[in-house]
C-alpha cells in the first residue's frame, strides 16, 4: 500500500473568467471559462496517510495552517474518504511559489496539486478527467490546472459533466507583474457569494460571459491573438465591474492595478498586441505573443516585479522521494 504522495501542478490565468456558482455543493459553476497553465510558480503537495489516527494536518509553506484552509482541505479529504471507503486521516505538506491569495490562483495549483497527490494514496481513479472533476471540489478553477496548456471547463449540469479540457489555442505569453503578494481581504468565494446575492448585474454578467466563452473558442480554433486578447480584457474588466456592484462594494484592482493597464493601452497605441487581466486580486497579467514578452515585460518593469510566462504542464505525481514537501 502506498502510504505518501507527492504532486505538483502550477497556477492557470482565465481568459474568459469563472465568477459564480449554480450550486456550491457540487462546486458548479454558472459558466464555463477557459484558461492557460503556466509554466511558473508551481505549488507541490505531499499527502502522507496517517497510522497514529491522529487529525488531518495541513503545513503550508512551513508553517501548520488553521482556520479555513485547515477546513477547506479537511472537507476536502473527507469528500475523498468517502469516496475511497477509507477513514485514514492524512498528513498534507504543500509549498506555494506563488503568493497564496494574492490573486494568482494558489488555489488552483494547490487544489489541482492535493487532488492529484490525494487520489494516488487513497487510490481513486487517476485519469485526467477524474482527478479534474475532483480537483473542482476544491476550489474550482482548480478543475483547470489538472490540464496543459489551454483548459476549457465544461459547466456541465451535475458532478460528473463539470470539468475541464485541454483546447489547442495559438502560442500566447503572458507578463505577470506582481504588485502585492499579500492576501486579498475577502476570499474569491466569499466575493463570488456577495456577487450573486446582491449585484444587480449579476445575470447580466453570466449571460455575457457565456457569449463570450463562444467567441474565444472559435478565436482559439482560428488561431486569432488579437481577438483572444480583445475578448480576454473585456471579460476581466466586467468581471472586476460585477465584483464593484456588491453591497458592500469589493474592489480588489488598486490605483496601480489601474496604471498597469494604462500602460498596456500604451503600448497598443505603439502597435504592440498587448492586453491586460486580473483575477481577484491587484495582480495585474498582460497577455501577448511570444516574440514580443520580453518588450512588453521590459515596459511594464517600473510597475512591479514582472515575469513573462509560457503554457505549463497539467498537475502530475512527482516519483522522486527526493522531491517530498
Ligand atoms: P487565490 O487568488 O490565491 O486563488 P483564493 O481566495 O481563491 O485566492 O484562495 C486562497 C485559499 O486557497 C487559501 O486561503 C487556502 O485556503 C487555499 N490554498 C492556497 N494554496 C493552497 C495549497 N497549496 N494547499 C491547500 N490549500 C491552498
Ligand atoms: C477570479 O476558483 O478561487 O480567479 O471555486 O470558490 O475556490 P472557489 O474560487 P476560485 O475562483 C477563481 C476566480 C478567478 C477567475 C478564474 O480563475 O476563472
Ligand atoms: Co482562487
Amino acid at each position: 500500500m502506498t502510504i505518501e504522495a507527492t504532486a505538483r501542478a502550477h497556477p492557470n490565468m482565465a481568459l474568459v473568467k469563472y465568477w459564480g456558482k449554480r450550486d456550491e455543493q457540487l462546486m458548479l459553476p454558472s459558466t464555463g471559462s477557459l484558461s492557460m497553465t503556466l509554466d511558473e510558480f508551481p505549488t507541490t503537495t505531499t499527502v502522507r496517510l496517517r497510522t497514529d489516527g491522529g487529525p488531518d494536518v495541513l503545513e503550508l509553506n512551513g508553517v501548520v495552517a488553521g482556520g479555513d484552509a485547515a477546513a477547506r482541505v479537511t472537507r476536502f479529504l473527507d469528500l475523498v474518504r468517502e469516496r475511497a471507503g477509507s477513514e485514514a486521516r492524512a498528513i498534507v505538506r504543500s509549498r506555494n511559489e506563488v503568493p497564496t491569495g494574492a490573486g494568482l490562483a494558489s488555489s488552483a495549483s494547490g487544489f489541482a496539486a492535493l487532488a492529484t497527490a490525494a487520489s494516488a494514496v487513497y487510490e481513486l481513479p487517476q485519469d485526467t478527467t477524474s482527478r479534474s472533476r475532483l480537483a473542482r471540489r476544491g476550489s474550482g478553477s482548480a478543475c483547470r490546472s489538472i490540464i496543459d496548456r489551454m483548459a476549457v471547463w465544461h459547466a456541465g449540469t451535475d458532478d460528473e459533466s463539470s470539468y475541464a479540457e485541454r483546447i489547442d489555442a495559438p502560442e500566447l505569453a503572458m507578463v505577470v507583474v506582481v504588485l502585492d503578494s499579500g492576501r486579498k481581504k475577502v476570499s474569491s468565494r466569499e466575493a463570488m457569494r456577495l456577487t450573486a446575492a446582491t449585484s444587480p448585474f449579476a445575470a447580466a454578467w453570466r449571460e455575457s460571459t457565456a457569449r463570450t466563452l463562444e467567441d474565444m473558442l472559435a478565436a482559439c480554433r482560428e488561431g486569432d491573438v488579437t481577438r483572444i486578447g480583445e475578448l480576454a480584457e473585456v471579460n476581466a474588466l466586467r468581471m472586476h465591474a460585477v465584483i464593484q456592484s456588491t453591497s458592500p462594494s469589493v474592489r480588489y484592482l488598486s490605483g496601480r492595478s489601474l496604471d498597469v493597464f494604462d500602460g498596456i493601452e500604451s503600448l497598443r497605441a505603439d502597435g504592440i498586441g498587448v492586453w491586460g487581466t486580473a483575477d481577484a486580486g491587484p495582480n495585474v497579467v498582460a497577455i501577448t505573443r511570444p516574440a514580443d514578452a520580453a518588450a512588453v515585460a521590459e515596459a511594464l518593469t517600473s510597475h512591479g516585479e514582472v515575469r513573462v510566462v509560457r503554457p505549463g504542464p497539467g498537475a502530475r505525481l512527482l516519483e522522486d522521494p527526493a522531491d517530498a514537501v
